[in-house]
């Protein structure tokens, strides 16, 4: 079984697309492969200054992680910086990585250039250091990425190559794979535009725990179009099309077999909502049970963290022994 790991920073509130597109992946793939999902903390360090915001939105995501069903004996889940050994290895992926390399990742020129007259932490440009820890620590053979996280992977086998040729064969060389696509979905308001945490208002944004009211009400004021035709039409008609996508992801069916039982817009709506409703509302009681409920999540999250400290020490061990610090006395 490939070694599999997937991270995900603690920024912001889960939505219905990251749920439909990345999340239920995460689930049904838990069983086919050896899974190891860190919420890396350490990584929303570098852009987060304001104190204790960062641990809530880290035991937030925890919880929607067991609440949407991985399960903990069989997903690694862990935390990154209650893993010491992110940070040491990550020294060492600086000592291995040039200036030149970590100054060409684009990454690094979109989010400085973002931030202009702001302040720039250096870990912003050390950041693919700390994220080639996270995968090298781990063995991982896979890492499930985006486009824009190639690079990154890219640098992190340079790294790997570059310290096996230094110092003796320690770290397995990861490869990125496309993660199996889960539904693509748009924002409800602009559904031209992906439902992202950066849109400018939350109004077309499901939110995982958004009241079931809520939901209603926002399917309910999805923008469609003017032709009053149910028609599966993404490029003519994009809100349509994503109100059928959406239906047919939550309820477990395909567009084919929905788009002729609709002939207006205000019952496709209604579903889509409903459908919705249904998924989501048994996810929301679960995650509440568990926050209502901190020593079961801490529970939870303490199986994974020891599994997961377990090979991240070893791996560690491996590459001081083979650099040749001296061991301790
Ligand atoms: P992000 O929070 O944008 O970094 O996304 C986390 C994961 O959710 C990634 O795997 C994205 O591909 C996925 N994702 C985010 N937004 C959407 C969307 N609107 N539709 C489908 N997948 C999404
Ligand atoms: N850099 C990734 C992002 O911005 C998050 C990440 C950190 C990551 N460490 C990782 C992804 C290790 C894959 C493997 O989304």
């Amino acid at each position: 079984m490939p070694r599999v790991l997937s991270c995900i920073q603690p920024t912001g509130s889960v939505h219905l697309g990251n749920y439909l597109g990345a999340l239920v992946n995460w689930v049904s793939g838990q069983h086919d492969g050896d899974v190891y999902h860190g919420i890396v903390d350490l990584h929303a360090l570098t852009v987060t200054e304001t104190p204790h915001v960062l641990g809530n939105q880290t035991i937030e995501l925890a919880a929607m992680l067991f609440a949407v069903g991985l399960d903990p004996n069989v997903a690694t889940v862990f935390v990154q910086s209650h893993i010491h050994e992110h940070s040491e290895l990550a020294w060492i992926m600086e000592c291995t990585v040039s200036y030149g390399e970590l100054s060409r990742m684009t990454q690094f020129k979109d989010k400085s250039a973002k931030r202009e007259g702001d302040f720039i932490s250096a870990g912003l440009f050390t950041y693919p250091a700390l994220q080639a820890a996270d995968i090298l620590l781990y063995d991982a053979d896979e890492v499930p990425v985006g486009e824009d996280q190639r690079q990154h992977i890219e640098i992190t086998r340079d790294i790997a190559i570059r310290f096996n040729h230094r110092f003796g064969d320690t770290f397995v060389l990861p490869k990125a794979v496309h993660p199996k696509a889960g539904a693509r979905v748009m924002d409800l308001q602009d559904p031209t535009s992906k439902m992202s945490k950066s849109a400018t208002t939350d109004s077309g944004i499901i939110y995982m725990l958004d009241e079931n009211s809520v939901i209603e009400k926002k399917f309910k004021r999805a923008v469609t179009d003017s032709d009053g035709v149910v028609a599966y039409d993404r490029e003519n008609k994009p809100g349509v099309a994503n109100l059928l996508d959406i239906l047919a992801a939550a309820s477990h069916t395909t567009v084919e077999n929905l788009v002729d039982q609709y002939s207006q817009y205000g019952p496709l709506k209604k579903d889509a909502g409903d459908a919705v409703i249904a998924l989501l509302d048994p996810i929301r009681t679960r995650y509440h049970e568990l926050m209502n409920d901190r020593g079961e999540l801490a529970r939870l999250l303490s199986i994974g963290n020891d599994r997961a400290r377990e090979v991240a020490a070893q791996t560690l061990g491996r590459a001081h022994n083979a650099i040749g610090l001296l061991p301790r006395i």
